[in-house]
């Protein structure tokens, strides 16, 4: 049993009420507070939160009113991209703990914002980054942590999913790609492929990206598709969109690792993260489910593949604790379970007082910054960016953190 936390959230669009009501629904949960800019949206809350779970949350359209409520002592963030680091910002300085949305900053700047007033306040910054707490990032995280793949040297992710419906109505349903898609070129969401792959190199944790390079497809799929299966936006026939369909990053770290991100949201296309982890002893891929160990005759290997198998052969192995049959009642919400993972970890550390979060604020940091650094790296023309060292040097002796306790 945790006890009462007094809590507040901002952002209720399409992820905010999905996010408020599970995290309505964990122990020890009080939403007293409920914000958005639009009035519809706060009330429609405010009213489900009543109907639900029999009690009222205070509702405003004025974020100010969240970070002035002396009760609340978190803030969750699940408004636009544009808002996430001036919000946590805020909240911070006036002495809340923060749990913020996935999204990419838009400058350097920015990044070095949420370090240092998470350094100056004291206060803890989490990113919601639910893919961290996925069963196959985390078993493949216990599997690099126990060093049977080897020395890790490479690393794939991408967030590839077809999104070409949401942006070109992003006026009708007031959403905030359609805005960003027409005027900024750039890795703009890094955190679900990039997450789970940081906690494995130790970024920030004895590890660290020293540069980037990112390069861009031109922009085809929006504009094709605007036309096609959108001829009522007259407005936007002739927009030119300045995201490239597919973006291309190249994040090298200090200990040799390079790691491949794709952003792939406009053309049509299934799902994927497309992560991959390979190490000097062997692999695994999410796109074939695959694992490739060095050295092990695996049950269902082929010939030419006699050391590779389907990882739910390994689970008995390698599966995280977090996603064993003694501990499925934490596995809740969306995403299959991710989310409640992801939450129910920051409200652990919450009703403890204990700010040594899984995922903290120089996390936050250098996975936001990839978006501000790729956009630099493709205005340029492709060239590579430095990477700020956000914990300035801290790195070298910070002791690794995992999302799970795989000992
Ligand atoms: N982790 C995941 O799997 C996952 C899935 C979906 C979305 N998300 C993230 O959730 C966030 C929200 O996504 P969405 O699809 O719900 O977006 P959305 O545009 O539908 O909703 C965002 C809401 O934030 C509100 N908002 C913006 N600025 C505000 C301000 N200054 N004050 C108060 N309210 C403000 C908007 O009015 C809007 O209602 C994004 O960061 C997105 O990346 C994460």
């Amino acid at each position: 049993m945790r006890r009462t936390m007094h809590v507040g959230v901002v952002g209720l669009g399409h992820r905010g009420p999905s996010m408020t009501n599970l995290l309505s629904s964990l122990d020890g949960v009080r939403v007293d507070m409920v914000c958005d800019l639009y009035e519809d949206r706060v009330s429609y809350m405010a009213k489900w939160l009543k109907d639900n779970r029999g009690y009222e949350p205070v509702a405003t359209t004025n974020y100010d009113d969240l970070v002035n409520n002396k009760e609340l002592e978190a803030i969750f963030i699940f408004s636009s991209w544009e808002a996430h680091i001036p919000q946590a910002v805020a909240a911070m300085k006036a002495g809340k703990w923060v749990a913020m949305e996935v999204g990419g900053a838009y400058s350097v700047k920015q990044c070095w914002d949420l370090v240092r007033t998470s350094e100056e306040t004291g206060m803890p910054v989490a990113m919601l980054e639910n893919c961290c707490y996925g069963k196959r990032e985390l078993m493949v995280a216990n599997m690099a942590a126990k060093g049977a793949l080897g020395k890790i040297v490479h690393c794939e992710g991408g967030y590839r999913h077809y999104l070409c419906d949401e942006i070109a109505d992003g006026e009708k349903i007031r959403h905030y790609r359609l805005r960003n898609y027409l005027n900024r070129n750039c890795h703009n969401y890094p955190t679900h492929d990039f997450g789970p792959i940081a906690k494995i190199l130790g970024i920030n944790r004895g590890n660290r990206p020293v540069s980037l390079v990112s390069v861009a497809s031109g922009a085809f799929g929006m504009k094709e598709y605007i036309k096609e299966q959108r001829p009522e936006y007259t407005h936007l026939q002739d927009a030119e969109f300045a995201q490239g369909d597919v973006v291309t990053t190249i994040i090298k770290c200090a200990h040799g690792e390079t790691v491949t991100l794709t952003l792939d949201t406009t053309l049509p296309r299934f799902y994927s993260r497309d992560f991959a982890v390979q190490g000097t002893r062997g692999m695994y891929e999410e796109n074939s489910d695959s694992i490739y160990l060095e050295g092990r005759d695996l049950p269902h290997g082929t010939e030419i593949n006699r050391h590779c198998g389907n990882a739910k052969d390994f689970e008995e192995e390698f599966l995280s604790p977090k996603w064993r049959p003694e501990n499925a009642d934490k596995v809740k919400g969306g995403h299959g379970g991710m989310d409640g993972l992801c939450l129910d970890a920051f409200l652990d550390k919450l009703a403890a007082g204990d700010k040594d979060l899984d995922i903290d604020v120089y996390d936050a940091a250098v996975w936001m910054a990839i978006t501000a650094l790729s956009e630099q790296s493709l205005a340029a023309g492709g060239v590579p960016v430095a990477f700020p060292d956000f914990t300035n040097g801290a790195w070298i002796t910070r002791e690794p953190r995992h999302c799970d306790d795989f000992s």
